[in-house]
């Protein structure tokens, strides 16, 4: 089979799979499709979503030190980098950076990104690397003059696995990356639920329209017939949790098809689709610690974002 009928089979099961669970569930990463990974986009820059604008300061703010604590020739290797805004910030500063390597699910954006910083950077290397990288993950050799490998995980991506998962991954990434290369991490603080709230319920409607959206994307691929105006979105904050929380909930009685199962939903039944969970300084260091040591870390005068420099 060619490997885009293999991950097309393995996508349709997993939705399968996730749909059949208590409670239903998508995994998130069916989110960015060309369409959701646009809407993604847009949504970092309303007002509302503080998360974009307070990293891009923090990353601004103090390039100096972490180009220092990173050093020479190194490979930038973004994980999840959507648009590379913020890594173009980060080889802006870096001294004489070797490659930009973006890492990324959504194999639409990984051309974008590489033009973008191909421009921006005409004598740099772009390698970009299409992985999935919620399973084992390996870097490609990197096989020439170079300093450290410096990963870059920003934007919070972090949260967006259950913490454990979070500390799993962290630690698979210092194994790939190996000893003395760098993490700079961008994580969301715990906050007032407020201020969270209206991060993820933008009055536009984006963040709605995003998370509906993740079911056009399993009607592409698990031949689903999902009328997305019959789900509602939901987006809060659960204090308790210290995470937010997405779900999608059936506005009435209705049977759905997909993945060849027909699937009863009554009203007010819900499929979660994400959570985004919010960390501080100390829980973020503690999930790192299988992997990383810290060597420093910086956050916004609110105390709202950290970014975080660890070493392997
Ligand atoms: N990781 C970021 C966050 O949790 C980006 C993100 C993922 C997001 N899913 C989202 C933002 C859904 C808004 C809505 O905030």
């Amino acid at each position: 089979m060619p490997d885009f009928a293999l991950a097309r089979a393995a996508a349709r099961a997993e939705i399968r799979a996730g749909l059949r669970r208590t409670p239903p569930s998508i995994s998130p990463k069916f989110f960015y499709d060309p369409v959701g990974s646009d809407l993604f986009e847009r949504i970092t820059r309303t007002p509302e979503y503080y998360l974009t604008p307070t990293e891009i300061g923090i990353l601004e703010g103090n390039l100096g030190e972490i180009a220092d604590g990173i050093g020479p020739r190194a490979v930038l290797a973004e994980i999840a980098a959507g648009s590379a805004r913020k890594a173009r910030i980060v080889l802006g500063g870096l001294n004489t950076p070797a490659a930009y390597a973006p890492v990324d699910i959504a194999e639409e954006m990984l051309a974008g990104q590489a033009a973008e910083v191909r421009r921006d950077f005409p004598a740099l290397r772009v390698i970009p690397v299409a992985a999935d990288f919620s399973g084992e993950f390996a870097f490609p050799a990197f096989d020439f003059d170079r300093g450290r490998i410096a990963v870059f995980y920003a934007g919070s991506s972090l949260g967006n696995f259950e913490p454990q998962e979070a500390s799993a991954f962290l630690a698979r990434l210092a194994r790939a990356a190996g000893p003395g290369s760098r993490l700079l991490l961008g994580v969301d603080r715990k906050k007032d639920p407020a201020v969270l709230n209206r991060a993820y319920n933008d009055p536009g409607g984006l963040n709605a329209a995003f998370n509906r959206n993740i079911l056009n994307n399993v009607n592409r691929l698990a031949e689903g017939d999902f009328d997305p105006e019959k789900w509602i979105p939901h987006q809060f904050y659960d204090e308790g949790k210290g995470r937010i929380e997405l779900w999608l909930e059936s506005a009435g009685d209705q049977t759905v098809r997909v993945a060849g199962e027909a699937l009863r939903f009554a009203a007010g039944d819900r499929i979660h689709t994400e959570n985004s969970y919010k960390y501080d300084v100390e829980e973020v260091l503690a999930l790192a610690a299988p992997g990383w040591r810290p060597l420093h870390h910086w956050s916004d005068p609110a105390e709202r974002f950290s970014v975080f420099l660890l070493t392997g």
